[in-house]
């Protein structure tokens, strides 16, 4: 989709459809005051009664020729007391998969933003909402032999932009490439795990590198075996799909700094091993990938937004499925950082491919570590579908990363990484057990991983468990994966300092 600002006022606009945000309940006030802005006012207020701005909720009206657009669309915010960028976000993206079928081909909207969005400032607003749209018009299609047709808008036009902010078209150039390689990535998460093994996405991870033009390299079981990454290969042994650790690397604008790397947890599938889990909704642990592909998707944003700091991605990918082969509870693996580790539950896997790609992150000599992972279903019993946990060994890393989720509406919320929970992970016969017994079980997943983070390296962990994708369709979004995470880093690493 094509980004164009102008000095136009919306009211002179001709579009397909303009597109207006409102918060709940709320008087909605026209950009200026000439005629046709008075009658776009009384079209907006008249519509209220049916449509009180309830957060994502969509209302499609015909102006009947009285206007230069053919449609409104009216967006609701929710109350405006409430707003934080995640709902505008949202409220974009619902406009976008409302659009989808609405043969539309070109959408306005008006940067002169009413009272409660100003503070956003137009440029930013303007970006948050052509992203949403843009996020809102996917679809996962795949492997439907009847294809919907795409109808897409090709087209978003800003209006009311001052003269300093028409000039960027280089930048939305490169945000539009970005949005193409989340896209791609987002359609990569959705395959199922038949036609997405760990050499899938090890071969769809090198062809995205050659696209983009960045370093991949794949380390295969056997190289992982040398490295001494028994953690991380325990958890393969029950598939016929070995694992696998796919890096991608990003030589910034600035080669010379020290890169960020980025690890996600990129089990194709989790039945839980020997430790299997039950039947029902197994289906959707074809997303125990998301975090690699969250991590994928920045990585390839990076390079399209040109940032200035490297990024290295690591993807640890590996089945864990039961089977004669496969690592059994009590097994006891010797990490590649040299401690024993007792497997009581298979199911606890991701932490065990994660511990080992965090002690080989060090050979970067990075500034900071952020993990992305599936990594508990007790984050959904924390946080609900909410927002997403955040823990670490830095609290200067830590805040950056919140404050950036603010600034993109991917929010997080830290959890207390106490050394008490470190001694609950203390094993009998071995240094480390993989699970504990005393509750806390996203906070356990932290302090498990804690103890492999390299020595001296801001680390950050996010456990995306509840935020990875949703089950039922929502304004937003289908069922699937939501990538959340890429958007959150890309923010993060587009205002990168060492944290302090
Ligand atoms: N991939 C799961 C976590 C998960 C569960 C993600 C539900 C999304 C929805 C992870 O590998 C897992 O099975 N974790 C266990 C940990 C436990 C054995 C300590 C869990 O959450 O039950
Ligand atoms: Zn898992
Ligand atoms: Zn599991």
């Amino acid at each position: 989709m094509k980004v164009i600002l102008t000095s136009q006022t919306l009211t002179k606009q001709a579009a397909d459809a303009w597109l207006l945000f409102v918060f709940e309940n709320d008087t909605w006030k026209a950009p200026d005051g000439d005629p046709l802005a008075r009658r776009l006012q009384k079209m907006v207020a008249d519509s209220r009664k049916v449509f009180p701005g309830k957060r994502n909720e969509t209302l499609w009206l015909p102006s009947w020729q009285a206007l230069p657009a053919r449609s409104l669309l009216l967006v609701g915010l929710g109350p405006r007391k409430e707003f934080h960028v995640g709902r505008l976000w949202q409220a974009a993206a619902s406009a976008g998969r409302t659009l989808r079928d609405k043969e539309v081909e070109t959408v306005a909207a008006s940067l002169s933003l009413p009272s409660g969005l100003e503070r956003l400032g137009p440029a930013r607003f303007a970006e948050v909402v052509a992203e949403g749209m843009q996020y809102g018009f996917y679809r996962f299609t795949r492997f439907l032999t009847k294809k919907e047709k795409d109808q897409r808008p090709n087209r978003v036009v800003f209006t009311d932009a001052s003269a300093g902010l028409t000039k960027r078209s280089d930048e939305w150039g490169k945000l539009a490439k970005a949005w193409e390689a989340f896209e791609t990535t987002r359609d990569l998460a959705n395959m199922p795990a038949n036609e997405a093994t760990p050499a899938d996405i090890a071969r769809a991870a090198r062809q995205l590198a050659r696209r983009y033009g960045l370093a991949c390299r794949v380390l295969s079981a056997d190289e992982l075996a040398r490295e001494g990454c028994n953690a991380f290969l325990a958890v393969g042994r029950g598939s016929r799909n070995p694992p696998c650790l796919i890096t991608l690397r990003y030589g910034g604008t600035k080669r010379a700094l020290a890169p960020v790397v980025l690890i996600g947890k990129t089990i194709t599938f989790d039945a839980g091993g020997l430790s299997l889990k039950r039947a029902e909704g197994l289906e959707w642990m074809k997303y125990d990938k998301c975090g690699g592909m969250a991590v994928l998707a920045a990585v390839l944003m990076a390079k399209c937004l040109e940032l200035e700091r490297p990024v290295v991605a690591m993807l640890a990918a590996a089945e864990n499925l039961p089977s004669g082969t496969a690592t059994r509870p009590g097994d006891i693996v010797r990490a590649r950082s040299g401690k024993t580790i007792e497997i009581l539950n298979t199911d606890a896997e991701g932490r065990l491919v994660l511990a080992d790609t965090l002690s080989l992150a060090a050979e970067y000599k990075p500034a900071a570590i952020v993990d992305l992972a599936t990594l508990t279903g007790a984050s959904i019993v924390a946080l609900g579908h909410v927002l997403c946990a955040v823990m670490g060994n830095h609290n200067g890393l830590v805040e950056q990363l919140r404050e950036a989720g603010e600034r993109c509406g991917e929010r997080l919320w830290p959890l207390p990484l106490l050394p008490e929970y470190e001694e609950d992970l203390r094993g009998v016969q071995a240094d480390l057990k993989n699970i504990s017994n005393k509750g806390a079980g996203t906070i356990i997943g932290g302090a498990f991983l804690k103890q492999f983070v390299p020595a001296g390296v801001p680390w950050a962990h996010l456990d995306i468990a509840n935020v990875a994708w949703v089950e039922s369709p929502q304004p937003y979004a289908p069922p699937g994966p939501t990538l959340f995470g890429a958007r959150l880093l890309i923010e993060w690493l587009r205002r990168y300092r060492p944290p302090s």
